[in-house]
């Protein structure tokens, strides 16, 4: 346990995940761009600096929980962290080749890489129970395996990097098309004037039902949107780097491409700060 950490990103996840090192007594220091969003962990007397190089310089482990690569390129090289002798993990959903090239430019400069993207938002941050899927050398793993466990009990080594990353990738398309067909179900349902309780104790019976449906079903009933835990801006970056990553592989996304469609709709109508249940507005207005 005495990792000196730096996490860099303190976003809903970041939030979270420094929250949950400084509760386990992991010594941590934090990163935002933004001071604004500092001012929780500062309340809690936990580290904070708007200077990540100083953030860099102060830990022995960097964790990267930025939105995209474009944000982690920006953090990273301008100016280039002094990231010699220091190991990157990088817990946010990037592209399996955004990861390995990454690692490329951290080996590049003495620093040491693994992926580690994680199933889960913010509740399973906060208590330790996020799905952390590692893509990494076998010594890597075992090495930053105890740092990994704070975050969730079974961090799995899903290969080398890039592994991980394609991994996350394929659970997030899930993402957009369960919600995405469940969505349209009971826009349908709700025009066709059918009672949502009786089809919801037949789905929860059948094959078909997955926990998801439960968990977004107030919000999807209701239309509330507010207070995201995953935003739809995210939710539309995973579902590009998905089809992105696709391109030179023997698929038909058509699917995934018609799901992207509506999800950028809804972006465009205002909602990519909202929870991503809010593509069911875009499928249907309330009857
Ligand atoms: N939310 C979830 O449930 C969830 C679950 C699993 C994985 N993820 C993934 O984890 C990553 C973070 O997600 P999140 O929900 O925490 O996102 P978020 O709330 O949007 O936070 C994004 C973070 O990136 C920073 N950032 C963006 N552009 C930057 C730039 N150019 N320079 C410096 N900092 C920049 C933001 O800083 P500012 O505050 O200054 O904007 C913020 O700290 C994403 O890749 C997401 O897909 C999210």
């Amino acid at each position: 346990m005495n990792w000196r950490v730096a996490l860099l990103g303190v976003g809903l996840m970041g939030l979270a995940m420094v929250q949950r090192l400084a509760a386990l007594g992991v010594s941590v220091i934090a990163y935002n761009r933004t001071e604004a969003k500092l001012a929780p962990l500062r309340q809690q007397q936990i580290p904070v600096t708007t200077n990540a190089a100083e953030a860099v310089e102060k830990a022995d482990v960097v964790i990267l929980m930025l939105s995209d690569s474009e944000a982690i390129g920006q953090v990273i090289l301008n100016p280039p962290l002094p990231l010699h002798n220091k190991t990157v993990i990088q817990m946010g959903t990037i592209s399996p080749t955004e990861s390995q090239q990454l690692a490329t430019q951290i080996q590049a400069v003495g620093g040491d890489y693994l992926e580690a993207p994680v199933l889960g938002s913010i509740p399973e941050a906060k208590n330790g129970t996020l799905l952390v899927m590692v893509g990494a050398t076998p010594s890597q793993f075992d090495q930053w395996l105890p740092l990994l466990r704070c975050f969730g009990e079974n961090p799995i080594l899903v290969g080398e990097v890039g592994k991980a990353a394609a991994l996350k990738l394929a659970l997030n398309q899930m993402i957009a098309g369960l919600t995405a067909t469940f969505s349209l179900s009971l826009a349908y349902l709700q025009h066709q004037g059918v009672d949502i309780d009786t089809f919801m104790t037949i789905l929860r019976q059948s094959a078909l039902y997955a926990p998801t449906f439960d968990k977004k079903l107030n919000r999807l009933c209701h239309r509330d949107f507010a207070n995201p835990n995953f935003p739809t801006k995210h939710l539309l970056k995973d579902i590009r780097l998905f089809l992105s990553s696709c391109e030179n592989l023997p698929l038909d996304t058509t699917i995934l491409q018609a799901i992207e469609t509506v999800v950028q709709k809804t972006v465009e109508a205002g909602e990519g700060d909202s929870d991503y249940s809010a593509i069911i507005n875009t499928i249907s207005s309330l009857p």
